[in-house]
């Protein structure tokens, strides 16, 4: 039902999004929108489409130019004074004041409880929504300054919980460069994701069809699949939501080992549950009731005994995982 888990952020969501916008729109004028039609839309689109607006199409990622890029690579990333509410909810903030800035090429992790808002700042920064009040800026530049499609372009997500597209493995590697790349680039950024292993021993291999929305395969397969999408993608900008549910020992490792090579030398928000990658960031800010809490470093904080020392222990962040 969140539509900020179904992460559109490629082409063939794109495409199928579109196809859902005419089912949707005749939909509409006899009903009220169905909720269980968020996922096959860009997050957002169905309020426009309700209220009889022509979704707006503007150029793919594909097509787009490398402004983002560039400004990317170049600057910082950041929410300045951002409020925002759902469509579906307009009377309850969800994000009231936000700052946040993602210094180019460190990682900031972004902790806290269930609802705090954490995937909502991962939406908006994937600009799949705009903030009713405030500004997100890409090296002091407006986001709105930016195609989509640059935008696109510029930043990479791996939601939390995956969603691959029903075509083999290779599409949904491949994906990430919109197709356009040899079988030889798709395994070099499976084994950098270490998904070639188990890819390798599937009847099909790379030709593997993984089923509607990937289900085919395990979460942490997903994860991974996903995580060499981005590879491949190779943006200056990751958003990485961590995913909550438990993955055993060796899929975690796994999992763990792909994130430190994708997030090498980008400008990284991690929603994190995890010890080691909060530790390891140059920043932790923690989130609560739709605010920023506090910020600092894993060391500054704990010292603070503040939310974040009690958000630890509270829930036993530290547990299970071995660092
Ligand atoms: N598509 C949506 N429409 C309306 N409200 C939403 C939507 N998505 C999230 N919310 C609400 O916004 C608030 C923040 O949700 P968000 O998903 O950002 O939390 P989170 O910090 O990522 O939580 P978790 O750790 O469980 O993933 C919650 O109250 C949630 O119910
Ligand atoms: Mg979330």
């Amino acid at each position: 039902m969140y539509a900020t888990q179904g992460a559109v952020n490629t082409l063939s969501d794109l495409r199928r999004a579109s196809g859902a916008f005419d089912r949707v729109r005749s939909l509409v004028q006899t009903s009220d929108p169905d909720p269980s039609m968020y996922g096959a839309l860009p997050p957002g689109a169905w309020w426009e489409v309700a209220n009889g607006a022509q979704p707006v199409v503007e150029p793919y990622a594909d097509k787009a130019g490398d402004a983002a890029v560039v400004a990317a690579k170049g600057g910082d990333l950041e929410l300045r004074n951002v409020w925002f509410s759902y469509p579906l909810r307009a009377d309850l903030p969800v994000l009231s004041d936000v700052n946040l800035t993602l210094r180019r090429g460190t990682v900031t992790a972004l902790v806290g409880r269930s609802g705090a808002g954490k995937s909502t700042v991962a939406a908006l920064l994937s600009r799949f929504y705009s903030p009713q009040r405030g500004a997100i800026l890409l090296g002091e530049a407006e986001a709105g300054s930016f195609t989509r499609g640059e935008w696109a372009r510029a930043i990479a997500m791996v939601s939390q919980e995956p969603v691959l597209f029903s075509g083999t493995i290779a599409d949904n590697i491949s994906y990430g460069r919109f197709g356009r790349c040899s079988l030889e680039e798709i395994q070099a950024a499976a084994e950098a994701a270490n998904a070639h292993e188990f890819i390798k021993r599937l009847p099909d291999g790379y030709k593997t069809v993984v089923g509607e929305r990937g289900t085919l395969l395990s979460g942490g397969q997903r994860q991974r699949i996903a995580i060499a999408r981005a590879l491949l993608k190779d943006s200056p900008v990751i958003i990485l939501d961590e995913a909550t549910s438990a993955l055993d020992a060796v899929s975690e490792k796994l999992v763990q080992e792909a994130i430190q090579r994708l997030v090498a030398g980008r400008t990284v928000l991690v929603i994190a549950h995890r010890l080691s990658t909060v530790q390891a960031a140059d920043q932790i800010v923690v989130m609560a009731n739709g605010q920023i809490a506090e910020r600092g470093t894993h060391e500054e904080l704990l010292a603070a005994s503040g939310p974040y020392s009690e958000l630890m222990s509270s829930q036993g962040m530290m547990l299970g995982y071995s660092v």
